[in-house]
């Protein structure tokens, strides 16, 4: 009979795994650091130290920053654009409650000038 005990906890197993923990905002400002600084920039300004200008949006430009909505951004984190030509998706590396906070507290935070994470 230990098999009727054994087998619920095998099947559970997977979706456990499949749940990483959260991540805190340190982590997601190396995350940042590591993910999205060759398109946004160390700052979020889409700048390069060097002062040159990449492709990606300008997180520290508060007027075009403000006409993009927190679901917005959030969204296109998740699923990229252009299919992950143009930005990759993120769904599968981030949890929505990751992103969500990345967006609030990192990118509607960061500042021209001020480098995210080391
Ligand atoms: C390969 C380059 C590239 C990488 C890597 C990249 N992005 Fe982007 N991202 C872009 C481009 C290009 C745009 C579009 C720029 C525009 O619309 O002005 C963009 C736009 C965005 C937007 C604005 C979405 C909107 O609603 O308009 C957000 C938010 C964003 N990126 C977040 C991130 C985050 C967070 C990461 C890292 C986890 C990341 N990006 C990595 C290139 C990139």
């Amino acid at each position: 009979m230990r098999w009727m005990v054994l087998l619920p906890v095998l099947l559970l197993l997977p979706g456990l795994q499949a749940q990483t923990p959260a991540r805190s905002l340190g982590e997601l400002k190396d995350f940042y650091a590591a993910n999205c600084v060759k398109c946004h920039g160390p700052d979020g300004s889409a700048h390069m130290p060097d002062g040159k200008k990449l492709g990606g949006f300008d997180f520290t430009d508060a007027a075009k920053a403000a006409k993009e909505t927190d679901a917005e951004m959030v969204k296109t984190i998740r699923k990229g654009i252009l299919f992950g030509v143009v930005m990759p998706s993120f769904k599968d590396r981030l949890t929505d409650d990751d992103i969500q906070l990345l967006v609030k507290e990192v990118l509607r935070k960061a500042e021209k000038g001020k480098v995210i994470a080391p």
